[in-house]
């Protein structure tokens, strides 16, 4: 995945490509981890880091729920396994979250680590899975 990485950012390339409405919302993710790569590139400030946890937080309950909401009307066979790897995310950024309360700069650096991780993991490995699925049922 060497070539995620641009002078530093994240870079969105066609091969992560889904369908439209998912591929918006993981670019919105791509965004956010940009976002915070700049608060670590100066010195981040508990109110923006504070600032980039509640977006990401709207974000997973809006993208989880989108995907979910289409795993159920197709009847996709991955969706417990996928559903769960949606709950660990939620855990983990609460927890991480709670371990660095008041360390902002420890805060964003674990943030960007548990992120990056997840965009390789999670983006680019299991939402790839439900592609097939849900171009099968005429998305685009
Ligand atoms: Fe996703
Ligand atoms: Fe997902």
């Amino acid at each position: 995945m060497s070539d995620i990485l641009k002078e530093g950012k994240f870079v969105w390339n066609e091969k992560y490509n889904i369908v439209k409405e998912i591929d918006d919302q993981h670019k919105q993710l791509f965004a956010i981890i940009n976002k915070l790569i700049d608060e670590i590139n100066s010195t981040p400030k508990q109110e923006s880091v504070n600032k980039i946890i509640t977006e990401i937080l709207d974000y997973k309950n809006n993208h989880f729920a989108t995907e979910e909401k289409y795993f159920h009307q197709f009847n996709y066979a991955g969706t417990e396994e996928h559903e769960a790897a949606h709950r660990y995310f939620s855990e983990q950024i609460i927890k991480i979250n709670d371990k660095y309360l008041g360390d902002s700069v420890s805060l964003a650096f674990e943030l960007i680590d548990f992120l990056e991780n997840w965009l390789i993991m999670h983006l680019m490995t299991i939402d790839q899975k439900y592609k097939q699925c849900f171009l099968d049922h005429g998305l685009r």
